[in-house]
């Protein structure tokens, strides 16, 4: 169908097969306009159609850049434009929804449409994509039996409301009601959280029932766990990264559904960046290449992300297991950048792309946005955080989801005080003692300021799993305050149930003059709100301060909210250098642009030129360590790749080498070729905490060991959770052609992977640390999906042992 015809044309649609059999063309009245599954292919209009769709996320784009950035997909040789739903930025109050102004994403729709572009939609309710809590709102945590994502009564009761509000706004635009909505994606990637099939089925009927009754649902997941969770009666889809064995892939799928269109639903351009590491990035050639087999194999694909976006406010998210928050920047290595420039890999995929569009020429690329640069603005104005402190709250307003004070606790977390985002301070008093003590906060979620007496004595990072600080002898005792910061909620695996603040209770071990300990909970605690809003912001008491005074006093890297403005003769895209500050948000004529933090890899914040004004702008930073210059300028382009992060990023210390010489092996063999999971099972259950893997070659007889997942099985046969899991020692990591560390081998992402580096011999040893002393029986080895499978371990030995190996 022509492009204009889709445009003008209104849709007639009738019930489409939504079933997977051969659509019986012939034999039915077909409508106009409608989307199908036929014979090894989708049919739009009967004619087979093969969906190229781009991968955009309308909250991460200011909306007068939303048609901007669907003209340039549409340039690139797509047709269509794939979108998440995030329900957390529609219900931010539980009951109040909002679908106006940068979340009217039904207005978003109709510019796809405007602009010759069908629609999938995938409103969840959980979305993933590196998005608070992925897309759930924190408020379903206030209720703390919840099960999220399960058949909880209340949880689907919630979801149910909110797919209904999504109705009301996009029922008018499927297919059939002449808009631009193909395909309607049921839940995310469920088979790598459960198997709930009847979930997933409850959340299916749900969407029938609000009005996606008549547009294909389908189901995305990964070609190792889609039969955990698929439906029988809805579409499934793979997906995967650039990179990997796109035959391989779709091996299991096309046996199971030997008819079945195939569709990659997430094709990874890139990857997405985290607070103290490395920056991803993928190859242009090899992401252009997967998609070429794709479309010469009839393949249908979402290139996730086509254009990434900036993860705004405080939207951003958290992998697991670990915690490993998100950057702000979601770039993605995307071929249209943060910013929305067309990149390398942009024009590699267009000319790529233009081969494959019916000998039509692609439409020219829209020019980008203007660009400015903004020279060092100083702020002249502080309120420093501790002398603005908001009342404090006692720890017993605080309440539970019935309006009860929860029974027994001694601190809570934010959500208990009715605040979803921001930071939250706690004080109590230290009681006197002598000699060293340690104070352990259990847990900390995200990172800890602690302050004795108003003395910054530690900070304690919950991505490093710091839980402990050791403090000096307080013979009189003191004033104990923690700034805990919470940073975006887990928003994939099981760990998505991520409350802010203290979670458990604090307690000081303090050492008797006998040399034994006593451990004390903390308790009378006084409690301080820090909600991350504007509005709180903008409200501080700021006084003049002089930026440029060359002495070590206040405020320097004092915490606190800094307040500038500066003029512009015009306005443009820029990125505010943040390279001076410590930690926090920074808001621009009340627009907030987003986490930075100086651990990197980024240095920038994105700042859209559709948010400044010619004249007179607002700057406020808030910056919880305090700058170290409290100056910003704008700069012409983005540092993402800038790691400042004093931790090794590897796992073996200078000079270290394993030693295995006292160890016995445990079971030696040979691993398969080629791609897929592998299983071996031990000669007998053995009872360990530390797990080493020796390579000893590969099969392609190159030096390098890969790996991109890996497994545990427990006595019971299942796979022991990963949550506990640290790498003890990797005797060679790759982080100069990517970011393989070890700790990609549990990072719950077939895609990402740990490899050695080129030129370090065999043997290659990986040893990861279980957590605890456990009875296992086997161990699951996945390899790189790339075909061939680059660096697949042929020969192996494994090693166990109750205590840590020698090194
Ligand atoms: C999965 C999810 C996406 C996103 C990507 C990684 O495929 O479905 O939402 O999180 O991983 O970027
Ligand atoms: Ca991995």
């Amino acid at each position: 169908m022509k492009i204009a015809d889709f445009c003008k044309r209104t849709f007639l649609f009738s019930a489409c097969a939504l079933g997977l059999a051969t659509a019986d063309v012939s034999a039915r009245q077909l409508p106009a306009h409608h989307f199908e599954v036929g014979d090894k292919t989708f049919l739009l209009d009967g004619e087979p159609f093969v969906v190229k769709a781009a991968e955009v996320h309308y909250t991460r784009i200011p909306r007068p850049y939303w048609e901007h950035r669907i003209r340039m997909c549409k340039a690139l040789g797509m047709n269509t434009i794939c979108i998440y739903i995030f329900w957390n930025i529609h219900e931010q109050e539980e009951g109040k929804f909002d679908f106006s102004g940068d979340k009217d994403i039904a207005e978003f729709c109709r510019l796809a449409q405007k602009n010759g572009m069908y629609v999938i939609v995938r409103p969840g309710p959980y979305v993933c994509a590196e998005w608070e809590m992925g897309g759930l709102p924190w408020w379903l945590l206030r209720k703390t039996d919840i099960r999220l994502r399960e058949r909880d009564p209340y949880f689907m009761e919630r979801v149910g409301i909110f797919e209904k509000e999504v109705a009301r706004q996009l029922k008018p635009l499927t297919l059939s009601q002449g808009g631009p909505i193909l395909m309607v994606q049921v839940e995310n990637e469920y088979g790598s959280y459960g198997e709930d099939k009847a979930y997933v089925g409850e959340v299916r009927d749900l969407l029938r029932k609000v009005g996606f009754d008549d547009v294909l649902l389908f189901q995305c997941d990964w070609s190792s766990n889609f039969t955990k969770n698929g439906l029988d009666d809805l579409l499934w889809t793979m997906n995967f990264g650039t990179g990997a064995n796109v035959q391989e892939q779709f091996k299991k799928l096309r046996e199971l559904r030997p008819t079945a269109p195939l569709m990659c639903s997430e094709y990874w351009s890139g990857w997405f960046d985290g607070w103290g590491r490395g920056h991803e990035t993928r190859k242009a050639s090899a992401m252009v290449a997967g998609l070429r087999e794709m479309l010469d194999n009839h393949i249908s694909f979402s290139l996730y992300m086509t254009h990434g976006g900036t993860s705004f406010g405080h939207w951003a998210g958290a992998n697991s297991p670990g915690f490993k928050p998100d950057c702000t920047s979601y770039d993605y290595d995307a071929p249209i950048d943060e910013t929305g420039c067309a990149t390398e890999k942009y024009h590699e995929l267009r000319a790529m792309l233009s081969e494959y569009n019916d000998g039509e020429s692609l439409p020219e690329i829209p020019a980008p946005m203007p660009q400015i640069t903004v020279p060092a603005v100083t702020f002249t104005e502080a309120a420093p955080l501790f002398d603005n402190l908001p009342k404090p709250v006692s720890l017993t307003a605080a309440k539970g989801y019935d309006d009860s004070f929860p029974a027994g606790a001694s601190i809570l977390p934010m959500e208990y005080f009715g605040q979803g985002f921001g930071s939250i301070l706690y004080s109590a008093d230290l009681p006197a003692f002598t000699g060293a003590a340690s104070l352990k906060l259990e847990d900390v979620h995200d990172y800890a300021r602690i302050f004795i007496d108003k003395k910054l004595v530690g900070t304690l990072y919950r991505g490093n799993n710091e839980q402990s600080l050791l403090l000096p002898a307080h013979p009189e005792g003191g004033r104990l305050e923690i700034l805990v910061e919470g940073m975006g909620r887990i928003n994939f695996g099981r760990a998505i149930k991520d409350y802010k603040g203290i979670t458990g209770k604090v307690t000081l071990t303090t050492h008797t003059d006998a040399g034994s300990d006593s451990v004390s909970e903390l308790r009378g605690w006084e409690v301080v709100l820090l909600p991350s809003e504007y509005s709180f912001a903008k409200k501080k008491k700021y006084k003049a301060f002089n930026a440029a005074a060359p002495t070590s006093d206040e405020p320097y890297r004092k915490a606190g909210y800094y307040r500038a403005t500066f003029h512009l003769d015009s306005t443009g895209d820029t990125h505010l250098d943040m390279r001076t500050w410590g930690k926090g948000f920074v808001w621009v004529n009340g627009h907030n642009l987003g986490r930075f933090w100086e651990v990197g890899p980024q240095q920038t914040l994105f700042l859209p030129g559709c948010w400044l004004k010619k004249g007179r702008n607002e700057i406020i930073v808030l910056d919880i360590i305090g700058p170290a210059k409290a100056e910003v300028s704008g700069l012409d382009k983005a540092i993402n790749n800038m790691l400042r992060e004093q931790r090794p990023a590897v796992h073996r210390a200078k000079g270290e080498t394993l030693r295995l010489d006292s160890t016995a092996v445990l079971m030696a063999g040979e691993f398969a070729s080629g791609n897929g999971w592998q299983e071996v099972a031990f000669p007998r259950l053995v009872r360990a905490r530390y797990l080493c893997l020796e390579a000893l070659d590969n099969h392609e007889g190159s030096s390098a060991a890969a790996m991109a997942e890996c497994y545990v099985l427990g006595a019971d046969g299942k796979r022991l959770s990963r949550e506990p899991w640290r790498i003890f020692y990797a005797d060679s990591e790759d982080t100069q052609s990517g970011n393989n560390t070890a700790d990609k081998v549990f990072d719950l992402q077939e895609s990402t992977y740990w490899s050695t580096q080129k030129n370090v011999a065999f043997p290659h040893h990986i040893v990861i640390d279980l957590g605890a002393v456990t009875t296992i029986s086997a161990f699951q080895y996945l390899p790189r999906m790339e075909a061939n499978a680059p660096g697949a371990i042929r020969r192996y030995r494994i090693y166990t042992s109750e205590t840590p190996f020698v090194k």
